[in-house]
């Protein structure tokens, strides 16, 4: 249980006595790393309390392998309609069946990481205590369902959590484990770069160039950021965060309605600012969740609104037309400065699939920004990010940046192999990117391109590159799906299932399969493309054809970065 503290010639707590059985093993469910980064620090933390503990991808975990445990913690984020990150999929499924053995004895926290703007928040980290306290396993610790702002949180939960396993961790592991409380810290692993999400970097907006033609249903701009002074290095399949500045007439607008003097001083997380400034710059009024809402009917007492708060399915259809400066205009009330900031969440960074390599870009970083633009009670609505970018920034301003890894969306290690890439939409971004690399490193592996928007004469980005790429033999195909250009609609699903036998061909060859844009409709329709194509070439039954897939993923050779 100690291999790497033995290795580092540190002390090990508590082999001697017990072996496993006082191990607290930690196990995490991660799509973009979230949840594993969380559940690291859960690692760290109980080393420097001289507990051993063991980190483990719900992935690579058998699940029979339950049976054997006596401390646990699941980390685990949802995503969608309350789905379990992909590499928790089988985990999640497996404890609910009738092979999931007795747990009795066993003890458990669970943590879970979600959006409370979706409506299952955080379902999976529900599930899973559900589950196991089912299946007989005592929670010694609160389960947190933490939002997109979880990082304080996790880290006093963690302790705490850590507080209540430790007294039958250590009386487990015996004395000498209490004595090696004092462990030495490992060496940490040198962090990518010194700007993170909770310090990003400055960074000069060079280009914002809209790249949907002037008749396009769609605004899409393609924007370019340079990095210059600052460490931030990525790899295609990467994501850039964005931090963002509200609409100033919003700001005042949701000043005036509220009667707030905008220089009026208020705390935003330790930090005393106008409450002007902290509309701007700190706080969330675009994106409604229910808390808000919850928030601010009991700040106000509008009682319209606090019905809503017994009504998950009203709440929900109240909220889903509505941004949050909605709510305020439609129930404008006098509130004190400090009182509509602590209605508000903290601003979140928005993330971009980064649709440039850096070996061509070189201190360059690019995005694929599609604007998110509505009309709803008489007037135009625009989503945060993609708002600043696209309507009110300028090219020469500041955007705070960071850049966040994805090691869940990476080209194949081997150059030769080949790839299928299905990205429409905005989707086609990281694919600029894994194209740009693979050119500048000559790799030798085919690539194939499948693309989708509404029309080839507004709505084919990056046109130009794709046909160079074309001509100059980089893609070796390319599938266009324009679904508006003829009667009836044809998706690059459609595409796919046109082209079932080399499709099959080229899996059967090795080639990874790479889906990316909306999650919803577009990655699901394509994965039961991918499930006919199978049974087409192969004659499986569904179940086989999904363990094809399945198969596929746990080689890492079917990735998805789809939102
Ligand atoms: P539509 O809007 O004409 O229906 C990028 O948004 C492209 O994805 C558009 O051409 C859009 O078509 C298409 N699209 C919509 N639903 C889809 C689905 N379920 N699968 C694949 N593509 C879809």
């Amino acid at each position: 249980a100690n291999a790497n503290a033995s290795a580092l010639g540190m002390p090990t707590a508590g082999t001697s006595v017990t072996g496993d059985a006082a191990v607290l093993t930690i196990l995490y469910g991660s799509q973009t790393g979230n949840a594993k980064g969380v559940a690291t620090q859960m690692k760290e933390q109980a080393e420097s309390r001289g507990l051993s503990a063991k980190l483990v991808s719900m992935s690579d975990y058998k699940p029979t392998a339950l049976k054997k445990e006596k401390f646990l913690t699941v980390v685990v984020s949802t995503y969608g309609e309350g789905e379990p990150p992909e590499d928790g999929e089988t985990l999640h499924a497996f404890l609910a069946t009738k092979k999931a053995p007795k747990l009795d004895g066993v003890k458990i926290a669970v943590i879970g990481l979600g959006d409370s703007s979706y409506e299952f928040f955080c379902q999976t980290a529900k599930d899973f205590e559900e589950r196991l306290n089912k299946l007989g396993a005592e929670s010694v610790y609160q389960r947190a369902d933490l939002d997109v702002d979880y990082e304080e949180e996790a880290a006093t939960w963690i302790q705490g959590a850590l507080d209540a396993f430790e007294p039958d961790l250590k009386a487990q592991q015996g004395n000498a484990g209490a004595q090696a409380a004092v462990m030495p810290f490992g060496a940490p692993t040198p962090a990518a770069s010194q700007y993170t999400k909770q310090n990003p970097f400055e960074a000069e907006l060079l280009a914002v160039q809209k790249i949907t033609g002037r008749d396009s249903t769609k605004d899409v701009r393609h924007v370019e950021i340079s990095l210059e002074g600052s460490d931030i290095t990525y790899t295609p399949g990467d994501s850039l965060g964005v931090y963002f500045l509200n609409d100033e007439a919003l700001v005042d607008e949701v000043l005036e309605l509220t009667q707030i003097d905008g220089s009026s001083r208020v705390k935003v997380a330790n930090e005393e600012l106008s409450v002007r400034d902290a509309l701007i710059e700190k706080l969330e009024l675009t994106q409604s969740y229910p808390g808000f809402v919850e928030k601010y009917a009991t700040a106000t007492g509008t009682p319209e609104l606090l019905k809503l708060v017994e009504d998950k399915a009203a709440m929900r259809a109240y909220i889903e037309p509505r941004q949050i400066f909605d709510v305020i205009r439609q129930n404008p009330a006098k509130l004190d400065a400090q009182i509509l900031v602590d209605c508000l969440r903290k601003l979140q960074a928005r993330l971009y699939s980064i649709a440039s390599s850096q070996s061509e870009v070189e201190d360059e970083v690019h995005l694929t920004v599609g604007l998110v633009e509505f009309d709803t009670f008489d007037s135009e609505h625009l989503g945060g990010c993609s708002g600043y970018l696209a309507r009110r920034a300028e090219e020469g301003c500041k955007v705070k940046v960071f850049s966040e890894h994805n090691d869940n969306f990476r080209l194949p290690a081997n150059d030769e192999t080949p790839i299928i890439m299905v990205g429409p939409g905005t989707g086609i971004a990281p694919f600029r990117a894994f194209l740009q690399e693979r050119d500048s490193r000559e790799a030798q592996g085919k690539n194939w391109l499948f693309f989708g928007n509404p029309h080839f004469t507004q709505d084919f980005l990056y046109q130009v590159e794709i046909q160079g790429y074309l001509k100059s033999g980089l893609l070796s195909k390319v599938d266009v799906a324009f679904s508006r250009d003829q009667a009836e609609k044809i998706y690059v699903q459609d595409k796919l299932r046109k082209n079932s036998k080399d499709i099959f061909e080229w899996l059967e060859a090795g080639a990874h399969f790479y889906v990316c844009g909306d999650a919803n409709r577009m990655a699901k329709d394509v994965h039961q493309s991918l499930v006919d194509i199978i049974k087409e070439n192969t004659g499986k039954n569904d179940e086989d054809a999904e363990q094809y897939l399945k198969d596929l993923r746990s080689a890492n050779r079917y990735q998805k970065d789809v939102y």
